[in-house]
């Protein structure tokens, strides 16, 4: 582990923030290169952190306050698949679109789409543990065992997962919305 890794990182190392201190967060929107493009992509990174704050409190719910096993269920069938379905779907177009068109308008930041490539391989695996244990709360339920201490397992994955994607979003956002102003992008 390396202290640019997802998992031991406090935000984009010094050298990777030639921008985005030029851009602080506040000016982002109201300034004349923000698009609308950009807009709709950060609002994807929002729905993603409102996803598994959604899931954490139903996993909770479920596992500490006895919300109905079948309502939990459907909930938890439905906004996991969105979750990882979408983040795979996510990723696969940052890395192949958009992640190669910024970096040809910005080389000085190449180390930083290489780190956040990382990052989504290290999401990837983590996604594979998020599925394993939301299908055996799903499989617990099934089979009208209680599916509680599986539920609490799940809860545990999904707080490092939260750990780890909130880690990536932002880096992600401090690398990229300075790029997008700085050197204007058509829609
Ligand atoms: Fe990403
Ligand atoms: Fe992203």
């Amino acid at each position: 582990v390396t202290p640019t890794d997802l998992i031991a990182r406090k935000g984009l190392p010094d050298e990777l923030r030639i921008l985005a201190d030029r851009y602080p967060r506040e000016a982002w929107r109201g300034h004349a290169n923000f698009n609308g493009l950009t807009a709709f992509w950060l609002d994807r990174h929002a729905m993603f952190r409102a996803l598994l704050e959604r899931l954490r409190a139903e996993t909770g719910g479920f596992a500490e306050q006895g919300l109905e096993a079948r309502t939990y269920a459907m909930r938890l069938h439905r906004f996991a698949g969105m979750l990882i379905g979408d983040l795979h779907g996510h990723h696969s177009i940052e890395d192949q679109h958009y992640f190669p068109l910024l970096a040809a308008r910005e080389p000085r930041l190449q180390r930083g789409f290489e780190l956040l490539d990382a990052d989504h391989h290290q999401l990837h695996e983590e996604l594979d543990r998020l599925t394993g244990d939301t299908n055996a709360v799903l499989g617990a339920i099934q089979a009208a065992l209680a599916g509680q201490e599986e539920a609490r397992r799940l809860g545990d994955t999904l707080a490092r997962f939260e750990t780890f994607l909130d880690r990536h979003l932002s880096d992600e956002e401090d690398l990229i919305v300075p790029i997008i102003l700085e050197h204007r992008f058509e829609e």
